[in-house]
C-alpha cells in the first residue's frame, strides 16, 4: 500500500499515528493486509549485572538462557533441591558457578545484583519477600503468589525495598501485545464488550506428566526443605516433579495458565481487574492422582472504569482437546474483534453496520446520495500485524524491560500491583472452583470482597 492511502487508511480507521509508526511495512495478500512490526534498537551500558537462578528446572533454565543472551549479564549462582539440577547447570553454565540447595546461601552473597525465581509457587512469596529484604532485584516467574492472602505482603515487601521486582508473565512484552494496545486505544474495535481466551491441550507433558529422573530419592532432593512451608508428608517424587498436579505447590490450570491471559489482557486493555470471578470444570481425563480439574472454564465480570467500558471475559483450559490448536485472547468490540499473539494481531473490522430503525432509514434517505440503499466502500475484511522474522520474542524484551529499569532506575511493565492483579483472578478461579460460587474481588485495593 503506498504511504498515502495507508495514511488515509488509517485515519479512516481512527487509528492513533502512535500505532502507525510500530508499523515497518505493509501490504495486501488476498483477502488480508500484512503489516509488520519490528523493535527499536534497545541500547544498554556495559556495567555488568551479576545474576543468580533459584530453581533450575525448565523454566529456571529458559528464563536464564534469555537473560544471558542481553549484553552485560553474567550468571554467577545457581540453587535448586534436586542435585541433577545442579550437576545441569555447572554443565550448561559453568563448572566455576556456586551452587548449592538454600537460597539463603545466595540471598547473604554481596556479589549478586539480581536474582530469577523459579520454583514451583508455593516458594513464591518467601523467596520473593527474603530476596527484597536482602536489597536484591528480582524477577520472579507468575503465578507472583501461591494464594490471594499472599499478594500484600509480597507487595509491601517490593514498596519497602525499593528494589525492581518484575513478574514473569512475558506475554505482554510482546510486539504483539503491544501493537493490540494500541490498536485498542486508537478505536480500532469500537468499545470494548467482550473478551476470551483459551488454551487446547492433549499430550501427556502438556497436561504436567513430566519426566521423573531415576535417581529421584531422599538421597538426591532435598524433601525436607520443599515441604518446610506447607503440608509435611513422606518423600513423594511425584509431588516433587509433578507439582503442578497438587494444589500445596502448584496453583491449577488458572494459576498456571490463566494468569498469562490477565496479565495480557490487564495491559491491553489497562484494567485493574475484574470484580466477579466464578469457574467451573472438571476432571475428566488425567486421572493420575491430581487434585486439579483437567478441563476448566473461568467468568469475569470486569466494571466499567477509567480505562475502559464495562465488560466480560471468558476463559477456557481443556487438556483433553480432541481438536487441538489454540487460540490465545481475542477482544471483542461494537466496531471489529482482534486475535491477539505474541507475535501477531489479526484484526476483524464490521463489514457494514444497517439499521432498521425507520428514523435512521428517513434520515439516510435525506442525505446528499437521495437514496439510502447505495452500496459502500467496504474495508479490508482483516488486517494482519505480523512480528518481523528476525525479532528476538516476548520473553528476549520482558528481560530486556527488567534489566533497564535495574540499570536506570526505570519501570517495569509487571511490578508487583500488577503482577498481583494478574494472579488474583486467576487463583479465585481455584476457589471459585472448590467453593462452588462467585468470589467477589475489589481490583483496586486486591482484596476479596465479603
Ligand atoms: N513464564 C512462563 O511462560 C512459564 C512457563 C513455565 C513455567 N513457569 C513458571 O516457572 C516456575 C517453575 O516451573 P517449571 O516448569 O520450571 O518447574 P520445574 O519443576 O521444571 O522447575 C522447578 C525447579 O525448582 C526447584 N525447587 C523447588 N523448590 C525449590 C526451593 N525451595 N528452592 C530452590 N529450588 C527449588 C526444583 O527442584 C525444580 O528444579 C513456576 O512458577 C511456573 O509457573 C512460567
Amino acid at each position: 500500500m503506498k504511504s498515502t492511502n495507508r495514511r488515509q487508511f488509517i485515519r479512516k480507521l481512527g487509528i492513533s499515528t502512535a500505532v502507525a509508526s510500530t508499523v515497518g511495512s505493509s501490504f495486501a495478500a488476498g483477502k488480508s493486509t500484512i503489516s509488520y512490526l519490528k523493535r527499536g534498537k534497545v541500547t544498554n551500558t556495559s556495567e555488568v549485572l551479576n545474576l543468580a537462578l533459584i530453581g533450575a528446572g525448565g523454566m529456571g533454565g529458559e528464563d536464564t538462557n534469555t537473560a544471558l543472551r542481553h549484553e552485560g549479564i553474567k550468571l554467577v549462582a545457581v540453587c535448586d533441591l534436586y542435585k541433577g539440577r545442579l550437576g545441569q547447570a555447572k554443565q550448561k553454565w559453568g563448572q566455576d558457578l556456586f551452587t548449592t540447595d538454600d537460597y539463603k546461601e545466595i540471598l547473604k552473597r554481596k556479589d549478586i545484583d539480581a536474582v530469577i525465581i523459579a520454583t514451583p509457587d508455593h516458594w513464591h512469596k518467601q523467596i520473593s519477600i527474603d530476596a527484597l529484604n536482602a536489597g536484591k532485584h528480582v524477577y520472579c516467574e507468575k503465578p507472583m503468589v501461591h494464594s490471594v492472602d499472599e499478594g500484600l505482603e509480597l507487595i509491601q515487601a517490593w514498596r519497602k525495598s525499593g528494589k525492581v521486582y518484575q513478574v514473569g508473565s512475558q506475554g505482554l512484552s510482546s510486539l504483539g501485545n503491544e501493537k493490540a494496545k494500541a490498536l485498542l486505544a486508537g478505536g480500532a474495535i469500537g468499545d470494548l464488550n467482550y473478551a476470551e481466551g483459551f488454551w487446547a491441550r492433549h499430550s501427556p507433558t502438556g497436561a504436567w506428566q513430566y519426566h521423573i529422573p531415576e535417581d529421584a530419592s531422599e538421597k538426591t532432593v532435598n524433601w525436607k526443605k520443599y515441604i518446610s512451608n506447607t503440608t509435611k508428608r513422606p518423600f513423594d517424587a511425584m509431588r516433587f516433579f509433578r507439582w503442578r498436579n497438587y494444589t500445596d505447590y502448584g496453583t491449577g490450570m488458572s494459576g498456571d495458565l490463566f494468569v498469562h491471559l490477565f496479565s495480557s489482557l490487564h495491559f491491553v486493555t489497562d484494567s485493574l481487574g475484574p470484580n466477579q470471578v466464578s469457574a467451573m470444570g472438571g476432571l475428566r481425563y488425567w486421572k493420575d492422582g491430581r487434585e486439579v480439574p483437567d478441563v476448566l472454564l473461568g467468568i469475569f465480570q470486569y466494571p466499567q472504569s477509567d480505562a475502559h467500558p464495562g465488560f466480560n471475559l471468558s476463559l477456557r483450559c481443556n487438556f483433553v482437546d480432541g481438536t487441538s490448536g489454540s487460540t490465545y485472547l481475542k477482544l471483542v468490540g461494537s466496531e471489529g474483534s482482534m486475535d491477539i499473539k505474541w507475535r501477531e494481531v489479526v484484526l476483524h473490522r464490521n463489514k457494514s453496520i444497517s439499521s432498521d430503525d425507520p428514523f435512521a432509514k428517513a434520515k439516510a434517505a435525506e442525505s446528499e446520495t437521495g437514496y439510502a440503499d447505495r452500496k459502500q466502500m467496504l474495508p479490508p475484511e482483516e488486517i494482519v500485524y505480523k512480528a518481523e522474522t528476525d525479532y528476538k520474542g516476548a520473553h528476549y524484551d520482558h528481560f530486556g524491560n527488567f534489566f533497564r529499569a535495574i540499570r536506570t532506575g526505570g519501570k517495569v511493565v509487571e511490578d508487583p500491583e500488577f503482577g498481583f492483579r494478574a494472579a488474583a483472578p486467576a487463583l479465585l478461579c481455584n476457589d471459585s472452583y472448590r467453593q462452588n460460587s462467585f468470589i467477589n474481588w475489589d481490583p483496586q485495593n486486591m482484596k476479596v470482597v465479603k
